[in-house]
């Protein structure tokens, strides 16, 4: 990789943004992303340093997390690694076509967008799709039946919007756990006996 250090720089980067936060939104949430997107990247022909890039700095300027404007914190970095413009754009891009509630139905442009869409999509289901799920409703009050509507929301429709085969054949996997936990859950609810 020609950006290694970036790359690496950008992995101490989100460790002192993210400080303070766990759970769904923490550093280890971007560094499983991260993770997803090198692994798909490598079944895809793409620029893998756009793809690492935008998968660390995906969250980077989340409109839940920091108060900013136009990819602020991103650009700020990049420029402080000395990242040329016309790449600092396209990795902006493909950070802005991530998100699930702003490009509802919408697939990113580019395939560097693709990656890092299908990398974050498949941290919010499996089994750590299910902690991070019940982690962020505790943190906002919900109950556990409020968590359990979520799935039914977002969690099990993202199965049918992986961009990559990389991508779909590995949240097939993490959709069959959901649908295991929701039966196992729905089955321990019925058997409690009733007083
Ligand atoms: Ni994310």
């Amino acid at each position: 990789m020609r950006l290694c250090a970036a790359v690496s720089a950008a992995k101490d980067y989100i460790e002192t943004l993210f400080a303070g936060n766990s759970g769904g939104h923490g550093a280890d949430h971007t560094l499983r992303v991260y993770r997803n997107a090198m692994a798909i990247a490598e079944g895809e022909i793409c620029d893998p340093d756009i793809v690492a890039l935008a998968a660390l700095l995906h969250d980077a300027d989340d409109h839940k997390l920091f108060d900013t404007k136009d990819n602020a914190n991103a650009r700020a970095f990049l420029k402080g690694q000395n990242i040329p413009e016309e790449m600092a754009d396209r990795i902006c891009a493909a950070v802005n076509s991530v998100s699930f509630s702003q490009n509802r139905g919408r697939r990113p442009e580019t395939i560097e967008g693709k990656i890092v869409q299908d990398a974050d999509r498949l941290d919010a289901i499996g089994a750590v799709g299910i902690a991070r799920t019940f982690a962020y409703g505790g943190e906002h009050g919900r109950s556990l039946d409020d968590s359990i509507a979520h799935f039914h929301e977002k969690l099990l429709l993202l199965k049918d919007e992986m961009n990559t085969g990389t991508g779909r054949r590995l949240a097939e996997e993490r959709h069959a756990f959901l649908l295991a936990f929701l039966a196992e859950y729905q089955k321990e609810l019925e058997e409690v006996p009733q007083l």
